[in-house]
């Protein structure tokens, strides 16, 4: 029983080694792989990113063409498992759905369940890279009362999911290229980002040598939560209590400086980037340009750079070293393509699955891995004697 270190959200912790994401939270460098985010956003695709995180290296033309061919057959659910959906009720927040019904695919494939055997890996990949966007189009379309749509095997990943996603059944659906390519790079710089909350889930849950459904189930409600991935859809909602308000920034920065319970500047602050958010000066940069193409919501975006720029110039932010993260401005691109504010997350979900795969079979792989078990400084009572319940 040797002295156990006390370190509260794991500030100075790491939990594993790998060899995925790299971060340099003071430089503000995002790297896959080696690869600079800023090159994979310009140049690469998200199914490309996926490949990459997943194997390591780039795919040569056929390894892509192969392995986008084999995610594309197993695009469809299990018809018992579309059921599913009419089990919740109508309002119900779309994460939720997600993570049950990736929790569900347990059970539908409990022939490739063995994280040990590389095989099942491998088609547990492939099942949950193609389903996904599936589920997630299936939990909107749920949610606004539209019929499912089958997916459409000719499309690549992102088009079908918004085909399944915008489209109706009987009627011939053009996805906006613009649209597609926009959404496919906000995918690719969600895809990894080593140790963060819900990847160590992930990686926890996964330590048990539970299975890959299981630890990527509980990754996404790990992502919920509004401090992690659920920040873009507060981002939206703050902006717009803003609004509400006549546009009073200097007021609402006030209230989060008072430290006003639950009142924060969301979509600002980061546990590692303590300088600026390469993600985000990505994000913020297309911003404009799809908003422009797309006709959003210019007011707000207005409003959300007044906010940074205040913000920026603000002590209270500058001495805390807060500067704009990846959910500040992705909202509003979401709004523009057409979801609503409570499929936000669930974008997060769908660009970050790659990272939660590529994370989990690098654990599983390497043989050092053990559970993952913290211990804690018990500060409870000390012993003391058992007293009867009509003694008390
Ligand atoms: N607004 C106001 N004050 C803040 C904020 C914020 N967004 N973020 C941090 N602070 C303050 C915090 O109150 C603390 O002040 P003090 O030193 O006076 O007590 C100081 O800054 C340090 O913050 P911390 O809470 O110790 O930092 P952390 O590393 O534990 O938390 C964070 C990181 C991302 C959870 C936090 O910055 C936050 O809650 N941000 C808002 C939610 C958000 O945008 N989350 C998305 C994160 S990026 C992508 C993702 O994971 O989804």
């Amino acid at each position: 029983t040797g002295k156990v270190a006390l370190d509260i959200g794991f500030v100075n912790t790491a939990s594993c080694t790998s060899a995925i994401t790299y971060i340099d939270g003071d430089a503000g460098i995002l790297r896959y792989r080696g690869y600079p985010i800023e090159q994979l956003a310009e140049g690469s695709s998200f199914l490309e990113v996926t490949y990459l995180l997943i194997y390591g290296e780039l795919p040569t033309a056929d390894q892509l063409g192969e392995f986008d061919q084999r995610i594309r057959r197993h695009t469809l659910l299990h018809e018992d498992l579309k059921q599913f959906f009419n089990g919740f009720p109508r309002d119900a927040h779309p994460m939720p759905v997600l993570s049950s019904a990736v929790s569900a695919l347990s059970t539908f494939y409990q022939d490739s369940l063995d994280p040990f055997d590389e095989e099942q890996v491998e088609i547990s990949t492939l099942r949950l890279i193609a389903k996904l966007p599936t589920i997630a189009a299936y939990a909107y379309k749920k949610s606004v009362g539209q019929p499912f749509l089958y997916p459409d095997n000719s499309l690549g990943i992102v088009e079908n999911f918004l085909r399944m996603t915008f489209g109706f059944p009987a009627e011939p659906y053009d996805v906006d290229p613009d649209l597609a390519k926009a959404l496919d790079m906000l995918f690719v710089l969600h895809a990894d980002h080593e140790q963060n909350c819900s990847t160590s889930t992930v990686r926890l849950v996964g330590s048990s040598h539970a299975n890959l459904f299981a630890s990527v189930s509980a990754g996404i409600n790990a992502l919920f939560g509004p401090l992690h991935g659920g920040a873009n859809q507060s981002v939206l909602e703050m902006l717009e209590s803003i609004r509400a308000d006549g546009g009073d920034i200097p007021r609402f920065v006030e209230r989060v400086k008072s430290k006003e319970p639950g009142v924060k500047l969301m979509g600002f602050g980061h546990r590692v980037y303590k300088n600026y958010d390469p993600r985000a000066a990505i994000v913020k940069s297309t911003a404009d340009t799809v908003l422009d193409k797309l006709g959003g919501n210019n007011e707000l975006l207005d409003l959300a750079r007044q906010l940074e720029e205040i913000a920026l110039n603000d002590e209270f932010f500058i001495q805390r070293k807060l500067y704009p993260n990846v959910d500040f401005y992705t909202g509003l691109i979401y709004q523009a393509m057409g979801f609503p504010t409570r499929m936000f997350t669930v974008l997060f979900a769908l660009g970050r699955l790659p990272g939660w795969i590529a994370q989990w079979r690098e654990m599983i792989a390497d043989p050092s891995t053990k559970i993952g078990r913290p211990r804690q400084i018990y500060t409870g009572e000390t012993a003391r004697d058992y007293v009867p319940v009509d003694e008390r």
